[in-house]
């Protein structure tokens, strides 16, 4: 790695595993102090130990104290806030099952999505942002997702939370760009978290890999690559962007696995 994150202060929300996690990991290889934050603090706090100089401390993004309280910490133990991934998200079982298709949702699944996915994110911008135009500089990375962009027939509630994050991220990247703060949005496609191998039929990752443009699935390190360009000075000229990375499944006609599988089954080379 390149220690071009040295001297920076790194936050990483919903870190205790997946993406956030290799998210944690590549900040700190790249030089920077990071920060876990986690509703489930065990879990942080596990992660964090096999990251050097990590900090975990417990975060429930649905709770402004508790937002409030952990960018205060950050200052207090570490001085300065350079970097914030905004990548927590509630998708735990109870929630996919409750957020349905718009008559059949649960509609505390569409308060918890929001509370969480977004509202979540306002706070920690909110409380970190006087911190990064102190310090003079400041990026903040969102991780939305596909479903924020596209229909699909459930995740109501899912979708639209990651559809008002990016709008979030425009917002703040036009009211804070000329003090020093950048903000980006990743629209992320699918991503094999260790969760996702485990839980993701052989069925289903050929229908995903169908719709891929490259040879293979994403996976938690790509989007950390994506982060770490982010947080650093080489993409400085780059904010209010929402950025897809999802191995190219957005940039396609919607028949172009269809006609794949289609001329497959004729014998037929064509493309
Ligand atoms: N994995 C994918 O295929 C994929 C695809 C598109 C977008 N994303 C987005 O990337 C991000 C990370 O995804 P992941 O698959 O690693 O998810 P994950 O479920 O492994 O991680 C989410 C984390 O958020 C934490 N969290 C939940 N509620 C919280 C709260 N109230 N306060 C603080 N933390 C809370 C969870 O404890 C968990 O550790 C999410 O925003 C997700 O929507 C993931």
């Amino acid at each position: 790695m390149t220690g071009r994150l040295e001297g920076r202060v790194a936050i990483v929300t919903g870190a205790a595993g997946g993406i956030g996690a290799a998210s944690a990991r590549r900040l700190a290889a790249e030089g920077s102090r990071v920060v876990l934050g986690d509703i489930d603090a065990d879990a942080a706090a596990a992660a964090a130990q096999d990251i050097e100089g990590a900090l975990a401390l417990p975060l429930d993004l649905t709770d402004e104290n508790s937002v409030r309280e952990l960018a205060q910490q950050v200052v207090t133990d570490l001085g300065r806030i350079d970097i914030l991934h905004n990548n927590a998200a509630i998708q735990n079982d109870a929630q996919r099952q409750a957020d349905l298709d718009v008559m059949n949702l649960d509609v505390a699944a569409w308060d918890r999505a929001m509370a969480v996915n977004v509202r979540g994110a306002m706070l920690m911008s909110k409380y970190v942002l006087p911190h990064m135009i102190e310090g003079g500089r400041g990026s903040i990375i969102h991780s939305a997702s596909g479903f924020g962009v596209q229909g699909e027939s459930t995740l109501t509630a899912y979708g639209s939370s990651k559809a008002a994050l990016i709008q979030l991220n425009r917002m703040i990247a036009t009211q804070y760009g000329k003090l020093g703060v950048r903000s980006n949005c990743m629209v992320i496609g699918f991503v094999l978290t260790s969760l996702a191998t485990q839980s993701t039929p052989p069925v289903v990752k050929d229908i995903l890999l169908s719709h891929h443009l490259t040879p293979r699935l994403g996976e938690p390190e790509d989007i950390a690559n994506l982060v770490a360009f982010l947080a650093s000075d080489e993409s400085e000229f780059i904010t209010g962007a929402a950025i897809p990375i999802d191995g190219g499944v957005t940039a396609h006609q919607p028949s172009y696995a269809d006609f794949q599988k289609m001329f497959a089954e004729m014998g037929s080379g064509k493309l």
